[in-house]
Formats: C-alpha cells, sequence, structure tokens
C-alpha cells in the first residue's frame, strides 16, 4: 500500500478529541478514500498532564513542542485546532512555507491575517483548507471556492454564531431579557465564561470576512467589517418585533454594491437586525447556522446546520484532511486565493439599510408632523407609521408611543435621523432602534 499520509495535529481540545476518535473510527474508510492510511505523527498541546477521557491515541504522540513538530520531515499535513492569533500564525506560515498542507479551523487567524496565509502556501506549493472555520460542520466554503465559481454572488446572509442565535431564540421563545437568556445559554454550555468574543460580535465578523473575500473573490478582513453585538438588544424590542411579525437575528451580510463614482464595492456588516417570520433565516433557531447566498443564476441558496461542537467541526477538518491527503498524492494543489476583484470596502454609513424606530412622544397635536420632519430632513422616506398607547411615564400631557418602518437609506442618514429625534422636546425617549432586513 502507498506509505502513509502523517498529520501533526495541534491542539487536543473540544475540537480537536474529536478528531483523533474520528480519524481511529474511520481509519478504514479514511484510507480507502485518500488512497493512503492517515496517520498521527504528533499532537502538540499546551499541558501533557491534562484528562483527555479514553481517546484511541498513544500518550507518547503528545508533546508541548509545536513547532518541532511541524518541522519534522515526516509530517506532511498540519491540522491546526488551537485557536487565537499567536502562536497559530507562526506555526502555520512555518509549515506552509515548508510545503506542509495546512487545515485549520482558526477564524480568528483567517479573519486577522489570512494574507499572510495564503501567501505562505503559494510560496510553499501546499494547500491551505479552512472549512471549519465558518459555521462549523456546514459544507459553506467549498461551495464558494468551488461549486460557486461559474456564477456571481450578490449578497450572503447569515446566521453564523450559535451562542448568539440560542440567546435571541430564547429571548424570542420566553419574552426573557438579554442577561436571563445568556444566563441559559451558560448554563447549557452554549455560551463560554467569557462571551465577549460571541455577543460582542467578534466572532460573526471574522466569520462575515471569510465569507465575504470567498464570495466575492476580494480581500476582507475583520477590521474591514462593520460589527455591533447583541448586549442592548432588549425584551422590548424583541417584543416591538413579534408586534411586526418579525424575529430578531444577528445577521451576517455581506453585499456587492457600487459607489457614487460606479465603482463597485463590497460592504460587509454584523449586527442585529429584525428580519419576517417569513424570511427562511428566522425559524433558524437554538444554536444552529444558516447562511443564505444569492447568485446571479443559482438564485437564492441556504445552507442550514451544527455551526459548532467538536464532532460537527471535526467533520468539516477531516473534509478538509482528505482532501488535502488526496492532493498530495496526486501531486496537485488547490486553486489559490481568488482575490483578483480587489473591490474597495464601503464604509458602514453607506449601507442601504431600513430602520424600525419606536419612539415615546408626547401625545398631542403637531407631533407626528414634527417627527415626520426630522425624517423627511435627512431624505429618509418613511414606509409605515403606528402609533399606540402610552408606553413610558406619564409626561406633561401624557405619552404616546410611534412605531416608524422607513425605506431603506444610507446608514449615516438614518443614524442622524435618530440622533436629530433623541433631541427633540417633544420626544421622552427613543425605546428601540433596530435595522430592519429581507423585506419586513
Ligand atoms: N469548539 C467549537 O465548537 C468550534 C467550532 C468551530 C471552530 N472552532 C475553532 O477550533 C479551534 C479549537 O477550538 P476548541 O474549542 O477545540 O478549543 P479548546 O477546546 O480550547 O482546545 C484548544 C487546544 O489547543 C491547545 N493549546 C492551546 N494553546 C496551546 C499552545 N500554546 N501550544 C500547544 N497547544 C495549545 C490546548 O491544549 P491543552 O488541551 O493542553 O489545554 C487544547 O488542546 C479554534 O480556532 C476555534 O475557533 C471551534
Amino acid at each position: 500500500m502507498t506509505s502513509p499520509v502523517r498529520l501533526a495535529l495541534l491542539g487536543c481540545g473540544t475540537v480537536g478529541q474529536e478528531v483523533v476518535r474520528l480519524l481511529h473510527e474511520q481509519s478504514a474508510d479514511l484510507a480507502a478514500r485518500v488512497g493512503a492510511p492517515l496517520e498521527i505523527a504528533g499532537i502538540a498541546v499546551r499541558r501533557l498532564g491534562r484528562d483527555r477521557g479514553d481517546l484511541p491515541v498513544d500518550e507518547s504522540l503528545f508533546t508541548t513542542d509545536a513547532l518541532g513538530l511541524i518541522k519534522r520531515d515526516d509530517v506532511d499535513v498540519v491540522v491546526e485546532v488551537v485557536g487565537g492569533i499567536e502562536p497559530a500564525r507562526g506555526w502555520l506560515v512555518e509549515a506552509l512555507r515548508a510545503g506542509k498542507s495546512v487545515v485549520t479551523a482558526n477564524k480568528a487567524l483567517l479573519a486577522e491575517d489570512g494574507v499572510a496565509l495564503h501567501e505562505a502556501a503559494a510560496e510553499g506549493g501546499g494547500d491551505l483548507y479552512y472549512e471549519a472555520s465558518v459555521a462549523g460542520a456546514i459544507p459553506l466554503l467549498r461551495p464558494l471556492r468551488e461549486s460557486l465559481h461559474g456564477d456571481r454572488i450578490n449578497r450572503v446572509t447569515g446566521i453564523v454564531n450559535g451562542t448568539t442565535n440560542f440567546i435571541l431564540s430564547a429571548m424570542d421563545a420566553t419574552g426573557a431579557g438579554f442577561a436571563e437568556a445568556l444566563e441559559e445559554a451558560t448554563a447549557l454550555g452554549y455560551a463560554e465564561a467569557d462571551p465577549t468574543a460571541d455577543v460582542e460580535g467578534f466572532d460573526a465578523a471574522a466569520k462575515a470576512a471569510i465569507l465575504a473575500s470567498l464570495a466575492f473573490h476580494t480581500r476582507v478582513g475583520a477590521a474591514d467589517v462593520h460589527r455591533e453585538g447583541i448586549t442592548e438588544v432588549t425584551a422590548a424590542d424583541m417584543a416591538s418585533a413579534q408586534a411586526m411579525g418579525c424575529t430578531i437575528k444577528l445577521l451576517c451580510i455581506a453585499a456587492r454594491g457600487v459607489d457614487s463614482t460606479g465603482r463597485e464595492t463590497v460592504s460587509v456588516r454584523v449586527h442585529p437586525a429584525m428580519i419576517p417570520r417569513s424570511h427562511p433565516l428566522a425559524s433558524v433557531g437554538d444554536a444552529f447556522n444558516a447562511v443564505f447566498v444569492e447568485a446571479d443564476a443559482a438564485g437564492q441558496l441556504m445552507f442550514y446546520g451544527r455551526g459548532a461542537g467538536g464532532a460537527p467541526t471535526a467533520s468539516a477538518v477531516l473534509g478538509d484532511v482528505v482532501a488535502v491527503s488526496r492532493n498530495r498524492l496526486a501531486g496537485v494543489r488547490a486553486a489559490s486565493e481568488s482575490a483578483y476583484a480587489d473591490l474597495s470596502v464601503r464604509p458602514m454609513g453607506e449601507a442601504l439599510t431600513r430602520y424600525h424606530v419606536s419612539l415615546d412622544v408626547a401625545d398631542r397635536p403637531g407631533v407626528l408632523a414634527a417627527v415626520a420632519g426630522v425624517f423627511a430632513r435627512h431624505d429618509v422616506s418613511i414606509a409605515t407609521v403606528r402609533q399606540g398607547s402610552a408606553g413610558g411615564a406619564p409626561g406633561r400631557d401624557g405619552d404616546a408611543e410611534l412605531v416608524i418602518v422607513t425605506h431603506v437609506a444610507p446608514d449615516a442618514a438614518l443614524a442622524a435621523t435618530v440622533g436629530e429625534l433623541r433631541g427633540l422636546d417633544i420626544v421622552r425617549s427613543v425605546t428601540s432602534v433596530l435595522r430592519v432586513e429581507g423585506g419586513a
């Protein structure tokens, strides 16, 4: 039989342990698919003594010397499931420059410095695969990077963070506030002890950058993504959404556009938004992920499944391991990064959005006209106005609730409108401001 493909596994935590298990359990099938056995040459970890259950692997394979392992001549493929920027970046650049193929689940690193990794891969001639870095088990990057290469993608809208989707789904289902829903997510293991990367949108922003780069053949980094998390979403916001037949999701949205000079642009943003219940992403509940792709010829496509967890993520990692191993045996490498389009990134202020604004206003004649005048001054056209009963503290003349939904306008104009409304005497408070996506 052909000599084995030798793997260096960097990291043996939630994902790494499942990679080891699957490599063991499916070794015969994997060997048949690759055309050679897959063998673990070594496993780099931080703590040698850590209890890793009954992993089907020889203890002698563990090391704390990741770099030493990568540099070994008998290592063909480096599988990185450690995470973080350093030392992972140094390790992977070293491996790629040395001609090894790399499989990684590290979204933070790809979004921060994907360029360095792609350049190192081009220099060394190995493959760089990262399917597990976005939406866990869902085959998404390969379809963008290969299957849809004959088409033109116009927009990618996704729910790519399971923790925040669990929290918002719980708020929708039970009426709970953010803090209460986060507590539940933490108790059930859906949120980490420090949930900042998830609830502040950093994790989703990294994934948005990766998706936009692949979908639009351009380079988008984490710093190019407008990011807002879900910590400010209240139970009252969710109730407002429900009253409109909507729910609230943390969306990542990457879209093509054209700037004032006619140049093609891309805008990439992550923020909570109201979407109608009829939208396919509205029914994506719990910790699931889904990504909605709109392309010229293919039309609308939706990818759905488990976006995290040891086994689902390991499934994507192993799919990549099989692909890069087969390429090595065939003496070929996959097409390199496609960034020919070189689109400029549009500032958030120019992104076209709609807003849902709830106001507590003084209940007296002329108020509606004054409020409408503010929208008109900023060239923001109003789609609907709903007047409810008093929601806030009683004012001099009594309060009324106004709920205004706008047509599409530049984000900066909408933000300026809300800013001016906050300064008006007749506006007691702006109780909820949310972007609206997807035809609500
Ligand atoms: N967990 C998921 O559901 C999921 C989903 C998609 C993508 N990912 C990505 O997959 C990667 C791994 O995530 P995970 O959840 O498996 O992380 P994890 O459970 O925290 O495991 C990290 C592993 O890396 C090892 N490690 C950390 N620092 C190291 C160092 N300096 N040198 C050598 N080893 C080191 C740790 O060693 P010890 O075991 O000795 O501590 C541990 O085995 C991350 O990039 C993450 O973003 C995870």
